[in-house]
């Protein structure tokens, strides 16, 4: 990224990343390694990235914090106990969870909502990410997660 990209970059996020619950999740484990936080941070600017090479056509703000927030459901996913039966397990709850909570401590739009419920999609057959800040997150998940997990 240019200095420039990262300063919009950085502008748009400031207000979250400073946020002590945006914080919290530097507490819990994404994949190998790597915390929530970090990952996050990593879909937020690869979801940056893909949206600057194919001609900047999403809303900034919306692909950025609901990049940001994708996965901010605040708790240790790799706890046993989260393992009741298959359609209460992590990867199909999560989104809810973390929508649930950008909700209750940032009050974000239906747009915003949109990109957080369906990045788990296919897993989440019926939550299609309709929308292309929605679609572009959910390939930035995947993409960073594979980065993530080896990249050791
Ligand atoms: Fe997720
Ligand atoms: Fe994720």
């Amino acid at each position: 990224m240019t200095c420039e990209q990262i300063r919009e970059f950085q502008d748009l996020l400031k207000d979250y990343l400073s946020d002590s619950s945006v914080k919290k999740m530097q507490e819990y484990k994404a994949h190998g390694r790597v915390s929530v936080y970090a990952h996050s941070l990593n879909v937020a600017a690869m979801a940056y990235k893909i949206n600057e090479k194919t001609g900047r056509k999403c809303d900034l703000k919306t692909l950025l914090i609901g990049a940001l927030l994708h996965d901010f459901y605040l708790y240790d996913w790799h706890d046993a106990r989260l393992f009741v039966n298959i359609f209460k397990m992590h990867g199909f709850t999560h989104p809810d969870i973390a929508c649930q909570n950008a909700v209750d401590h940032f009050d974000i739009d239906e747009n915003v909502q949109k990109v957080i419920r369906c990045h788990m999609w296919p897993l989440t057959f019926r939550r299609f990410p309709s929308s292309r800040e929605a679609m572009i997150v959910c390939m930035a998940d995947k993409l960073s997660a594979l980065k993530e997990t080896f990249t050791r």
